[in-house]
């Protein structure tokens, strides 16, 4: 199938909810760690004229140039900056900024980068599989599938993707590998479909938790990201805002606890008298439980359809 760009490409998800829960004020100071196309930013751009500044990041340089260009009539109250949003703290610190209103955190791929066939994060692309966010990252998607054993692949597979057929999908993996890398999207999915084929029709592409965890594996995208949450939020004013938009149940589940364990609620599975969670809150839940999109939103654009967002407040 050929894979193109579509109008809705740039367009931020659950933007109102975000922005409204972000409380966005003229003059503030924010965050956005995933500027991606730039849709959540100009959002908020446009919210904190005059005299605001917003700090964006994203590991993905084509994005932030791509993003650079739209939020251009902004630029004096922008500052980019092409790096991993876990060195935020080190950012801050050296424009000697702390603390900020607001910070929002859009986790996970963006439709610019599965959409973009050379950029290999598809089954439905023929492309080298690569997968990459940050395109100068030394090791892609191919190096991971050549190189790791067996029970390595099985693993990423389970526990990234929730993939139950995960060691049949390794070995088969490991198999084809012995007789030629593997170097391409369709090339992988093919052999994923091939294990499927003996079990009958799926209800989603065969290829589609598979792709995810090993996206998920080269960026590294679930790796720190509990204590990145708390070391976000400590660079917050009282009564500024984080936010965060999670696509997957894997990313919600560690932002949930993330938010909980500010808030000084309990995190372990023990008994009431064992447990020993701190119980100092620093953070009150906006959000105990996760919004989700509008039927609107939902009929407007489906890809939105997996969001979860949360938002935690300074106390
Ligand atoms: C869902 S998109 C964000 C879309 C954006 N909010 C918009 O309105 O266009 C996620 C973005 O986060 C970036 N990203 C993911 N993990 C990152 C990390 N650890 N550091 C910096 N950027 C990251 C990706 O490159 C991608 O551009």
């Amino acid at each position: 199938m050929q894979l193109r760009h579509h109008d809705d490409d740039h367009v931020p998800v659950m933007a109102r909810e975000a922005l409204n829960l972000l409380q966005i004020k003229p003059g503030g100071i924010y965050v956005d760690a995933t500027v991606g196309m730039g849709g959540h930013s100009q959002a908020i751009l446009e919210k904190i004229q005059p005299g605001g500044l917003l700090i964006g990041i994203d590991r993905d340089k084509e994005s932030l140039e791509k993003a650079q260009a739209r939020l251009k009539p902004f630029s004096d109250s922008l500052r980019l900056f092409h790096d991993n949003y876990k060195n935020l703290p080190l950012i801050l610190n050296n424009l000697a900024i702390k603390p900020v209103d607001g910070i929002l955190i859009d986790l996970g791929v963006s439709s610019y980068q599965l959409l973009s066939p050379e950029r290999g994060f598809s089954f439905q692309s023929d492309a080298v599989l690569d997968m990459r966010m940050d395109r100068t990252q030394q090791w892609n998607a191919a190096d991971l599938i050549n190189n790791s054993s067996e029970v390595e692949l099985a693993d990423i597979i389970y526990r990234y993707g929730e993939e139950r057929l995960s060691r049949r999908i390794a070995a088969a993996i490991v198999q084809e590998r012995e007789k030629a890398p593997i170097t391409r999207c369709s090339q992988l999915a093919s052999i994923i479909n091939r294990v499927f084929k003996v079990r009958g029709h799926q209800a989603i592409h065969p290829a589609t938790k598979t792709f995810q965890a090993l996206r998920i594996a080269v960026n590294e995208e679930l790796h720190g990201l509990e204590d990145f949450l708390s070391e976000a939020f400590s660079f917050l004013k009282s009564g500024g805002r984080i936010v965060v938009i999670a696509f997957h149940s894997l990313e919600d589940r560690i932002v949930k606890r993330a938010f909980r364990r500010l808030a000084g609620q309990c995190i372990c599975d023990q008994p009431p008298e064992l447990c020993r969670c701190p119980r100092l809150p620093l953070g009150s839940l906006i959000t105990p439980r996760p919004i989700t999109p509008g039927p609107e939103e939902l009929a407007a654009n489906p890809r939105a359809r997996s969001a979860r967002l949360r938002s935690l407040e300074k106390v």
